[in-house]
């Protein structure tokens, strides 16, 4: 019997490329979007806002009435977010957290008691390098990943009795649709951040283009899914999207910092 997997935010860029891959590899997937009348997947599309409880409810409870389980779950919807931290509405850090963290969660809360049922199921969070680090121009995102890494480390240890295995798997850049779909706090005129901050706005954007390919995404997310015994963290990226993260915990802080600014023209 194909294993069912649900797919959050499935209908572009890291999303897309998992539920496509998992749909060839005999897997019965069902991916979501905000906006299901979208077309040209090979997989089933359910509507899905992971800000709204009873959408969740509704998306949960389609699948189970259709499949009667719930094995795997990508959880893999989320939004950027840019701006220097002052500037940036609170509103907007609110919604994104609601989306990356609080949204994530709510899918995690509604899939768990099937998965308990059943004695098994298999999470796998798209987090990301990011959230590793507090990135300039861009520490609220860093945050809502940083902060739902660890409350998934702290999930993997509460489940595991339970059968469900917690995975995390962190990209770096990887060329998608993120940036369009980002919140971009505008450079307003008489910010203080206006320079640096339109510089850096132009070098992320063309990070991301120059990213890896989300198929890359895919496979790994088909590879931990082969594992008996998966690790807590993966990490997908570029060499030095990696390391900077072994830099982290072995330079002193001031130092890493230096690098970092470097990096980012600072
Ligand atoms: N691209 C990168 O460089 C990168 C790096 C690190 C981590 N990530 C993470 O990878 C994941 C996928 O991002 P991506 O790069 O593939 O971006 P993307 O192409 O913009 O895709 C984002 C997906 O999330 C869905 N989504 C956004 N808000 C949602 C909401 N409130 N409820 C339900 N679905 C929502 C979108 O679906 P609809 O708009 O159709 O609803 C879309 O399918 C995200 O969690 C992101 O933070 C990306």
């Amino acid at each position: 019997m194909s294993k069912v997997v649900l797919v959050t935010g499935a209908s572009s860029g890291i999303g897309k490329s998992i539920a496509s891959l998992l749909t060839n590899k005999g897997y019965k997937v069902y991916g979501t979007s905000r906006n299901p009348n979208k077309t040209g997947f090979d997989f089933e599309i359910l509507p899905l806002d992971v800000t709204n409880r009873d959408s969740i409810q509704n998306c949960i409870q389609l699948i189970i009435e259709k499949e009667k389980r719930l094995d795997i779950l990508v959880n893999n919807a989320g939004m950027g977010i840019t701006g220097p931290i002052e500037d940036t509405p609170t509103e907007e850090m609110k919604r994104v957290f609601n989306t990356n963290f609080f949204g994530a969660i709510d899918v995690i809360k509604e899939v768990l008691p099937h998965m308990r049922n059943h004695k098994r199921g298999q999470i796998i969070n798209i987090t990301s390098i990011a959230g590793y680090m507090g990135l300039p121009y861009r520490g609220i995102y860093s945050a809502t990943k940083g902060a739902f890494e660890l409350a998934m480390e702290a999930l993997r240890m509460e489940v595991k009795e339970f059968g469900v295995t917690v995975v995390n798997l962190a990209p770096g850049d990887v060329a998608t649709n993120i940036a369009a779909g980002r919140y971009h706090t505008p450079v307003f005129d008489n910010s203080a951040y206006k320079e640096n901050y339109q510089a850096n706005l132009e070098l992320m954007n063309a990070h991301v283009d120059t990213g890896l390919s989300p198929d890359i995404m895919a496979k790994k997310v088909y590879k931990i899914l082969q594992k008996k015994n998966p690790k807590v963290h993966y990490k997908v990226g570029g060499f030095m999207e990696k390391f900077s993260i072994v830099l982290k915990r072995i330079l002193p802080d001031k130092m890493y910092e230096k690098l970092l600014m470097s990096h980012y023209k600072l």
